[in-house]
C-alpha cells in the first residue's frame, strides 16, 4: 500500500527535457542499433539491452560501420567516434536499465513479446521515466496497458535507417499525458529529427498510407497490368518517388508488409480496401521475402 502510494507520488514528478541524460534501448536489432547510434551521437548515455551478448556485439559492429560512413560524409570528426561508442553500454541484464530517464522498446513486432518486455521495464524504471515503443503497427493503447505508466507511455516510430531518416512519428494514445508527449517531441529535435504528432490508429500515418500503395502495386503485377520494373518506373519518373514501391517493399521485407496489411485489415474491421494482395501472400509463403532472402520482386546478388 505504502509502495503504491510512493509510486503514485513519484509518478506525479514530471521529467523535463534537460533531465534526460540516460536512455535505455530495449532490443539491439536493425532499429535498436540505429536508435542507440543517434542518441549516443547526440551526447546521451545509452544502455543498450538485448537477450544475448552476440546480438549486442553485432549491433556495436554495425554502429561502428555506420559511424565510419558518417565520418566519410563529414558529419563529425573521426576523433569523436571512440567517445560516441563509449557512451553505449551493452547489457543483457534488464535490471541495468534502472538509471535510465527515458526508455525505448525495439524488440520484435509481436504483441506478447512486447507486452512482456514493457511490463518488465516498467517495474525497473523510475516512476517518472518515460517509456516509448518503436512499434510499426501495434496499438499504443494496448501496449501502454501492459505498464503502470500509460500517461508516460507513447509511440516513437523511427524510420529505417535511423541515422539517415529525419522523420519520427510521435504517437499518443488516449492516455498519454501532455508532459510526456511534449518532452518526447523535444527529444526528437535534440536528435536533429523532425517529429510529427499522430494519434493512435492502425498503421498510424506512415504505414496506413504506404502499405496500401505497395499492396496496390503488387496487384498491378499480379493482374498483369505491368511488370514490377514498369510499376516502379511509373512511380519514380511520374510521381517523383525516389524509389519504386516494389523496390521499397523488397527493402522493408515482404513478410513485414503482409503483416502490416493484416493489421490494417483487422484494425479497420475487415475493410476490403486493406485486403492483402494474393501475390504478396504467395511470395511470403514461398520464402521470397525481398532483399533479406535474396529474392522478392527483384533478384539480389548471389541468387540464381
Ligand atoms: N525494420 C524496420 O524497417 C522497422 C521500421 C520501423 C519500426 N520497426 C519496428 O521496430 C521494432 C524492431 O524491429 P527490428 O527490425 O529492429 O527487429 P530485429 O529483429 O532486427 O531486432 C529485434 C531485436 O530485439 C531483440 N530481442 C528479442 N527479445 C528481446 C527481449 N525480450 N529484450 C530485449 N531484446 C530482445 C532481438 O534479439 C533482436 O536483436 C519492431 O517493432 C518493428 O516493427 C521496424
Amino acid at each position: 500500500m505504502r509502495a503504491a502510494l510512493a509510486a503514485e507520488v513519484l509518478g506525479s514528478v514530471k521529467i523535463k527535457i534537460d533531465d534526460i541524460r540516460t536512455v535505455a534501448v530495449l532490443g539491439s536489432g536493425t532499429m535498436g542499433s540505429g536508435i542507440a547510434h543517434v542518441f549516443a551521437r547526440s551526447g546521451y548515455t545509452v544502455i543498450l539491452r538485448d537477450i544475448d551478448k552476440r546480438f549486442l556485439d553485432r549491433a556495436l559492429e554495425s554502429i561502428g560501420k555506420n559511424l565510419d560512413r558518417e565520418i566519410k560524409k563529414g558529419k563529425f570528426a573521426a576523433e569523436q567516434k571512440p567517445q560516441i561508442l563509449a557512451r553505449i553500454q551493452p547489457v543483457t541484464d534488464m535490471a541495468a536499465i534502472a538509471s535510465a530517464d527515458f526508455a525505448i522498446e525495439a524488440v520484435p513486432e509481436r504483441l506478447d513479446v512486447k507486452r512482456e518486455v514493457l511490463a518488465q521495464a516498467d517495474r525497473i524504471l523510475r516512476p517518472e521515466a518515460i517509456l516509448a515503443t518503436n512499434t510499426s503497427s501495434i496499438s499504443i493503447t494496448a501496449l501502454g496497458a501492459a505498464t503502470n505508466r500509460p500517461d508516460r507511455f507513447l509511440g516513437m516510430h523511427f524510420m529505417n535507417p535511423v541515422p539517415v531518416m529525419p522523420l519520427v512519428e510521435v504517437i499518443r494514445s488516449k492516455q498519454t499525458g501532455d508532459d510526456a508527449f511534449d518532452v518526447t517531441m523535444d527529444l526528437c529535435k535534440k536528435l536533429e529529427k523532425t517529429p510529427v504528432a499522430v494519434n493512435d490508429s492502425p498503421g498510424f500515418v506512415s504505414n496506413r498510407v504506404l502499405m496500401p500503395l505497395i499492396n496496390e502495386a503488387a496487384f498491378c503485377v499480379m493482374e498483369g497490368v505491368a511488370t514490377a520494373e514498369a510499376v516502379d518506373t511509373v512511380m519514380k519518373l511520374g510521381m517523383n518517388h525516389p524509389m519504386g514501391p516494389l523496390e521499397l517493399a523488397d527493402f522493408i521485407g515482404l513478410d513485414v508488409c503482409l503483416d502490416i496489411m493484416n493489421v490494417l485489415q483487422k484494425g479497420f474491421g475487415g475493410d476490403a480496401k486493406y485486403r492483402p494482395c494474393p501475390l504478396l501472400q504467395e511470395m511470403v509463403a514461398a520464402g521470397r521475402l525481398g532483399k533479406k532472402s535474396g529474392r522478392g520482386f527483384y533478384v539480389y546478388d548471389g541468387v540464381k
